[in-house]
């Protein structure tokens, strides 16, 4: 069997005993399972609300939507994201007829904040900022600058499950307006396809979990808890079919536990990593701020003849990856070609390596031997 680039490792017997108490109690839908593991991920995160969804990718677009509504900004607005990213993240904004103006990226592929700084307009609304690999980057310092110009920041979270700076989560950082999550099948919390968002405001939150159930004002479980099922709800809005469901909430659930110590592994994973390629002058590594409490999702190298690379290593058994290329370069996206120069040059470049609980330290030490042999 090849290596594989990313690989979820699921407590199977937990899981599905987990699952089984669903299907016996006869409610797999939203609530049950779904409430519960909202109250654990804000327990885990300190998060003050979270609301379970279907992915990370609707999770984005009531970001953005909520956002919109909330303060009058107009269609052709702007908000500045990244193009190093999973495209689910720009397409929240084109969701909402608004309009992606992308900033390049610093030595951690996350946002450059001078850049972002550069390319504010009278337009622009909002940043979207990446925690690419699970690093926090420069946070900080966009947020300051979100601040300073009065624009507000979601911070696409997908990667950062259990990533932490001194002990917090930086999703609960003061000037974050929302956070939203992926439990997508390989990411470092993995269910099947889920997601979850936090506001740290409540009318937000509040009307996220109206506009994410079809835009009804109660939900089927809380309904079902009342004694007699109150079948009598009203519809405040046009809203989408964009929540969770207690499968999911089951497996998330059971997962959970254990993500601080898998991150512990992942991050002992880059360690070797990081300790066998530093001397390899034709490699690169991708540093990260607070390395010690990252939540590693992906490794990446810098390498001269990206393809070479990849295709020798398929040979050997060894599936790696790219993540991710120029999002100026797919057509929707092409009006900001060469508008990011250093994330063009590095996106063509960049290799993933594998990164997942299944490696052992062997199998690492293989990886780091055959690249260094073929980089
Ligand atoms: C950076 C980033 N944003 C958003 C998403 C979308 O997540 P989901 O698959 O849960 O919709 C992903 C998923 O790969 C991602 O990597």
């Amino acid at each position: 069997m090849p290596i594989q680039v990313l690989k979820p490792k699921f407590h199977v017997e937990e899981c599905l005993n987990a699952v089984r108490e669903c299907l016996e109690q006869g409610w797999t839908g939203m609530g049950f399972k779904t409430v519960e593991f909202e109250e654990a991920w804000k327990k885990y995160t300190g998060h003050k609300y979270a609301y379970y969804l279907n992915s990370n990718t609707v999770g984005l677009h009531l970001a953005v939507k909520i956002l919109k509504m909330n303060n009058g900004w107009k269609d052709g607005d702007e908000i500045i994201s990244t193009p190093i990213t999973f495209v689910s993240t720009n397409h929240a904004i084109m969701y909402e007829n608004m309009h992606p103006v992308f900033a390049d990226v610093d030595e951690y592929l996350c946002l450059d904040p001078e850049d972002v700084e550069r390319k504010i307009t009278e337009k622009t609304r909002a940043v979207i900022f990446v925690g690419y690999g699970g690093r926090v980057g420069q946070l900080d310092k966009v947020i300051e600058i979100c601040r300073k110009h009065g624009l507000k920041l979601i911070l696409d979270a997908a990667h950062m499950s259990g990533t932490k700076v001194n002990g917090v989560c930086p999703g609960t950082w003061e000037g974050v307006d929302v956070a939203v999550y992926s439990y997508q099948a390989v990411k470092n919390l993995a269910t099947g396809d889920s997601g979850c968002i936090c506001w740290a405001d409540a009318a937000s939150a509040d009307l996220t979990r109206k506009l994410a159930w079809c835009g009804i004002d109660k939900d089927t479980y809380a309904r079902s808890n009342k004694g007699t099922y109150a079948w009598k709800y009203d519809i405040d809005y046009v809203g989408y079919k964009y929540n969770g469901n207690a499968i999911m909430g089951a497996i998330a659930l059971t997962q959970l536990p254990y993500l601080d110590e898998e991150n512990a592994r992942r991050r002992e994973i880059v360690r070797m990593y990081n300790e066998g390629f530093k001397n390899n002058p034709h490699i690169s590594i991708i540093p990260a701020p607070y390395a010690d409490e990252c939540a590693f999702h992906l490794y990446e190298l810098v390498v001269p003849d990206r393809e070479d690379l990849l295709n020798k290593l398929s040979a050997e058994g060894i599936n790696c990856g790219v993540h991710y290329r120029d999002n100026t370069e797919y057509s929707v996206y092409a009006y900001a070609h060469g508008t990011c120069p250093k994330a063009h040059e590095i996106s063509q470049h960049l290799i993933t390596m594998p990164l997942h609980l299944w490696l052992t330290d062997e199998d690492v030490a293989m990886i780091i031997e055959k690249v260094n042999a073929y980089a």
